[in-house]
């Protein structure tokens, strides 16, 4: 992969969102309620009767934790927790499933956290099953879940695989000693060697693993043992996090070292070696921070220009709208997003209402829409197809969007995408940058407020 130069990088590094949703999560509002929300649900039903569907489940528990974290996490010893959580995410499947009905087909369920694995494999099973009773599952489904390689009991993989999970992702974020001191998740490679070698042998049809760069006391030569140890375990995807530090809306992030962390020269330097070196590896590269083999269906999705994004990672089931339940957690419509409570009080106070747990969210306009499909256009597959936009929203791409040529003409002159008649194509250097090259495309940020609230991580 050609990479940009550091100037460059710099020049572009600024703060700002990093579209896994659009418009961002801070523009959700609160009055989206759940009234807005299972009106949303039933305009998706109606529009789309048979219109497949991904479901999400949120487990927000984890026995530590690590100083890096920016997921919504409830650190806790106290199992007797788990029946107690379970119990309400019951009752709210119980109420999304009776508004989405067993017409619609489950094709993709992802279970995160928080440690989905906290709970035990019988609690495993029992959700599971309750899940499967109340939602249409397509045969084929992919169904996948976060697992925490120290939290692992012998019979959660075996479980796991036997009720039809056939993807597994493990966070492994780094595997040198200080790093991992540093940051509070101390993980020995046994325990890595151990989780990935017995899913292997169970028939996951996918492992991925989880790294971060840009944490304190990684240096170029740390780094470079650790890729040497993960191809070793050959994982069929990579997911390598630039490590988003945001203190002053994850307080323990303070705990970390900020002078020990790589400044943003050596963090350009591991990420030229992450490229080169899961290249050399056989590795592709699949939107801003995911690698996977040449076979893997996230590559062909590629290839094909298929490939799509949302909360969840990237995916090939680009028409599916998520149904997320659980704490926290975001649902995904094409026309709406609707954004569960914070708060396991006021989760349980919702259900105990008898009402959905929805705090805020969003009506889709057109114009969001639109922009919603140029932005992961360009971000999942480099490219925007002028036609494209023309044919599902019946809008010409050159007119809608006066002027862009004007907003995108620092990255012409920098080499970094091409302007052609019929489309916009951004290069191996661009998307370097991409996060910018989406962010002519917000309408949200003429709000100059959004610049100056640190609200966002660094874009690069
Ligand atoms: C829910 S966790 C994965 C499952 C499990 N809890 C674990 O840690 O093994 C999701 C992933 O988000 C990534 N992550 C968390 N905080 C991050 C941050 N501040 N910046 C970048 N990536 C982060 C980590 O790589 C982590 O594996
Ligand atoms: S990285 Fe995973 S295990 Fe660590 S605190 Fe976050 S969610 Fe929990």
């Amino acid at each position: 992969m050609s990479m940009i130069d550091a100037e460059l990088l710099k020049k572009y590094n600024r703060s700002g969102p990093r579209y896994t949703s659009y418009p961002t999560a801070p523009h959700f509002h609160t009055g989206f309620d759940d009234a807005a929300y299972r009106e949303a649900i039933l305009r998706s039903c109606l529009e789309r009767p048979d219109g497949n569907i991904s479901l999400y489940f949120h487990f927000p528990f984890c026995k530590s934790l690590c100083y890096f974290c920016a997921c919504n996490v409830i650190i806790t010893h106290n199992e007797s927790r788990i029946d107690r959580y379970l119990s309400f995410l019951k009752r709210e499947i119980q109420m999304v499933s009776e508004l989405v009905g067993r017409h619609r087909k489950v094709v993709q369920m992802h279970w995160g956290g928080g440690t989905p694995t906290y709970l035990n494999p019988a609690q495993i099973e029992d959700i599971n099953g309750f899940i499967r009773r109340h939602f249409n599952f397509d045969s084929e489904a992919e169904i996948s879940i976060e697992i925490d390689p120290r939290r692992l009991t012998q019979e959660h993989l075996p479980t796991l695989r036997r009720i039809g999970f056939n993807r597994v992702s493990f966070g492994l974020q780094d595997v040198d000693e200080k790093v991992q001191e540093t940051i509070n998740r101390v993980q020995t490679d046994d325990q890595n060697t151990y989780v990935i070698r017995e899913s292997r042998h169970l028939g996951f049809d996918s492992i991925n693993v989880d790294l971060i760069y840009g944490l304190p006391y990684q240096t170029l030569a740390s780094y470079e043992a650790t890729l040497d140890k993960i191809i070793a375990f050959d994982p069929d995807r990579l997911a390598i996090f630039n490590y988003a530090h945001v203190p002053w809306l994850k307080k323990h992030q303070k705990l970390l070292p900020e002078d020990a962390m790589p400044d943003s020269s050596e963090r350009l330097a591991i990420l030229e070696l992450i490229n080169e070196r899961l290249t050399e590896a056989g590795y592709v590269a699949i939107g801003m921070d995911h690698f996977a083999k040449p076979e893997d269906e996230l590559t062909l999705a590629l290839k094909n220009h298929t490939l799509y994004r949302n909360f969840q990672g990237y995916s090939t089931r680009s028409d599916a709208e998520v149904f997320a339940m659980g704490v926290t957690s975001i649902s995904q419509l094409d026309r709406a997003y609707a954004q569960n409570v914070k708060t396991m009080k006021e989760y349980e106070e919702r259900i105990n209402a008898g009402r959905l747990p929805t705090m805020a969210g969003i009506d889709l306009t057109l114009d969001d829409r639109i922009r919603r499909f140029v932005i992961t256009e360009l971000m999942c597959n480099n490219r925007l197809l002028k036609t494209e936009v023309a044919e599902r929203f019946g809008v010409d791409f050159d007119s809608y969007f006066d002027g862009f040529e004007a907003a995108l003409e620092p990255f012409l002159l920098d080499g970094l995408l091409e302007l052609q008649s019929e489309q916009i194509m951004v290069n191996e250097s661009g998307r370097m940058v991409i996060r910018n090259i989406a962010m002519c495309f917000d309408a949200y940020l003429d709000n100059k407020s959004d610049q100056k609230k640190p609200m966002y991580s660094r874009t690069v």
